[in-house]
């Protein structure tokens, strides 16, 4: 094939460089295109088309279904390392030496204090404040604590304002939950590694002692790795954008958060939890629903099934519901929801209308049912989400401040009003 593809406008023949990718995947790079063709500008809603950044950090092929974190495949990745190991390796591209991850985890554990004052800005928030947009405020908020801009040119700068925000970050994530529950809020505990933090943070009360299950911090860990990255999604590319303007880590993970927080985005696994309940309460009839997913004139669809990019299985969804058949054998747990989502998965792989259409359980489907065995509740999702993805927001505007790309500015086509006469008040 040639690395060269041609374009022709209005006659005039313009050439462009293509790229190949490790995997083999090809770009055509058009950033002349404007200098070479006169201002002409390609134009592609919700970027579908569009590479804004060559990245070494996640690979993932929709067709095949294959997720890799900088070339090692997910599948490996759950089953053997932790989710510290797995930040680490994201954000700097290799696998931590045992040395290297013991300082990685004191330095997060030694960031793990929050300052004091950041409990009057929790204090001033209604008790209906949904956690995600306190922990968008609480993370934006950490800026006013830590003024200095980070030298991103300065190695140490780097790893300091990364093992910040690590530290921070789950400490505010369960603040966001504690104060909607009305619950004192908790510090992290250094004795206990990363993920089992997260729980007691959550969920130790003052009166009793908190013990830490490691059937359920195993299956929380193993979720949070299958969120770690997924390439230029939606909250991802705006942790880079923002980032781009040479806003700080803290404001451009704080957008992130606010990105993650729409239901096309995070909160789908909310909507799948929501939807196996309703069929639940209305008597549990899967073949029902199946039928409304499939009619046309029904606005109902199967949440958690089809992906944008997976288009024949979502390599996440396999190994979470391997995790959860395990987490539900091993605590002899029974939840009459997860029956009903076997079901439903049941019956759906063996329909004509999702096989034609590569409808898939993709990797919300499962996981709050996870999440939902776990305690931890259906608004705090997105949330645990967040946590999960933070590694890849950190990873990827690190990659994009250190490659020095430019500022994140797109162009538009302006289809609006040419040029008007101005109509004076009065006359109006
Ligand atoms: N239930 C029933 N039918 C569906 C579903 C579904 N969940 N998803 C797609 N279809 C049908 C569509 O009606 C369409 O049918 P048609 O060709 O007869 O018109 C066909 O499948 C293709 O659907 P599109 O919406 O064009 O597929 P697209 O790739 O654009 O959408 C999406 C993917 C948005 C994920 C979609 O499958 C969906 O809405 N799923 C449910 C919501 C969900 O689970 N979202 C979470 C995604 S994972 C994540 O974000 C972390």
């Amino acid at each position: 094939m040639s690395d060269i593809a041609k374009l022709e406008i209005n006659g005039e023949s313009f050439e462009f460089p293509v790229i190949r990718g490790t995997e083999n995947e090809i770009a055509i790079d058009i950033k002349t295109l404007r200098a070479v063709t006169g201002g002409a500008i390609t134009l592609d809603p919700g970027f579908k088309n569009t590479g804004s950044c060559t990245s070494k950090i996640t690979f993932l092929d929709g067709e095949k279904g294959i997720l890799r974190y900088r070339g090692y495949a997910i599948e490996e990745l759950t089953k053997k390392a932790n989710f510290l190991e797995v930040a680490y390796l994201i954000i700097f591209g290799e696998l931590p030496t045992k040395a290297q991850f013991k300082k990685f985890e004191n330095d997060i554990k030694a960031n793990a204090m929050v300052n004091e004052e950041m409990k009057n800005i929790i204090d001033g928030f209604p008790k209906s404040a949904h956690p995600m947009g306190m922990l968008s405020s609480l993370t934006s908020a950490l800026t006013a604590f830590q003024p200095n801009v980070v030298n991103v040119h300065s190695e140490e700068e780097m790893y300091n304002a990364i093992v910040k925000i690590l530290g921070k970050f789950p400490v505010l994530a369960s603040w966001a939950h504690r104060r909607n529950k009305g619950l004192p809020l908790n510090y992290a505990n250094n004795s206990l590694d990363y993920v089992s933090n997260i729980m007691q943070m959550m969920f130790r009360i003052p009166t009793e002692e908190y013990k830490i299950n490691p059937i359920a911090v195993k299956a929380l860990d193993e979720l949070l790795i299958l969120h770690e990255d997924h390439e230029q999604n939606c909250s991802t590319s705006t942790v880079r954008i923002v980032g781009s303007s040479e806003a700080g880590l803290f404001a451009s993970v704080s957008a992130g958060v606010s990105a993650l927080w729409g239901p096309l985005h995070g909160g789908a696994n909310q909507a799948v939890l929501e939807m196996l309940e309703a069929i639940r309460q209305d008597g549990g009839d899967v073949e029902r629903y199946i039928a409304k997913a499939k009619d046309k004139n029904d606005p109902f669809r199967l949440m958690g099934f089809g992906h944008r990019v997976y288009k024949n299985f979502d390599p996440r969804a396999r190994i979470i519901k391997k995790a959860c058949d395990d987490l539900f054998d091993d605590l002899n747990l029974n939840d009459p929801v997860l029956d009903i989502a076997k079901h439903l998965e049941e019956v759906a792989l063996k329909d004509e209308y999702f096989a034609k259409r590569k409808l898939y359980p993709n990797v919300d489907f499962y996981s709050g049912i996870i999440y939902r065995a776990l305690g931890i509740p259906v608004e705090m999702f997105t949330v645990m989400f967040a946590i999960g993805r933070l590694p890849g927001w950190i990873a990827q505007w690190k990659e994009m401040r250190e490659n020095r790309e430019p500022i994140g500015r797109p162009r538009q086509l302006y289809i609006g009003e040419s040029l008007r006469t101005f109509i004076p008040f009065e006359k109006r």
